[in-house]
């Protein structure tokens, strides 16, 4: 990508991806971004699971009831946990990395999708985390913000455009009641 606007300009959620597989350099600098990511007090108390192997990615997208099929369509998915125990801010620390290594996958050309882990549920009731953390024999200590779901895009996604954001959410120096 030539800038930095254009990459923001050019990502969208991308649920649908070709077969094609991610390469481990381009894994490798999709991961390195995250691990780039600021973080409270530099705690960098996130943990990245890499998930490539197919039964494991159609497994992962039945962590809750809807909107996760993303998950079984990618050839990549990262799971981002963190430790709350080391940081307050654990939810923004990851998010900002999950939102790094989205950006960076965009800019090696692929697409992305953010799915929602905490406070989601399956069909019975199970909460999604309890169900991720069991099939990656993962501590319960260890919250999961989301699952990015990475892959070759296989459907073309609008830019974003700038006529239609939100300015009158924007205030300048005071709240403007509109
Ligand atoms: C916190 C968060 C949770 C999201 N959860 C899901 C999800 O579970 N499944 C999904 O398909 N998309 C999910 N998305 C993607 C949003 O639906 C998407 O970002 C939004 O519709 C705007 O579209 P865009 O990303 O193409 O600009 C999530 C995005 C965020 C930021």
């Amino acid at each position: 990508m030539d800038n930095f606007q254009s990459l923001i300009i050019k990502r969208r959620s991308i649920r649908h991806f070709t077969s094609e597989h991610v390469d481990e350099e381009q894994i490798k600098t999709i991961i390195e971004a995250g691990l780039m990511a600021p973080t409270s007090k530099s705690s960098r108390a996130w943990q990245f699971i890499i998930v490539n192997e197919p039964d494991m990615l159609e497994r992962l997208s039945h962590c809750k009831s809807r909107a996760a099929e993303p998950i079984a369509r990618a050839p990549l998915a990262v799971v981002v946990a963190v430790d709350p125990s080391a940081t307050e801010p654990w939810i923004e620390d990851a998010s900002i990395a999950a939102a790094y290594m989205q950006l960076q996958a965009t800019d090696l050309g692929l697409g992305t999708c953010w799915i929602q882990v905490r406070d989601r549920y399956g069909d019975d009731g199970t909460p999604a985390e309890e169900y991720v953390q069991e099939l990656l024999h993962m501590p319960d200590t260890l919250p999961i913000v989301c699952i990015l779901a990475i892959g070759h895009p296989a459907e073309e996604r609008k830019p974003q455009a700038l006529d239609k954001l939100k300015w009158e959410q924007v205030h300048i120096n005071s709240w403007t009641q509109r």
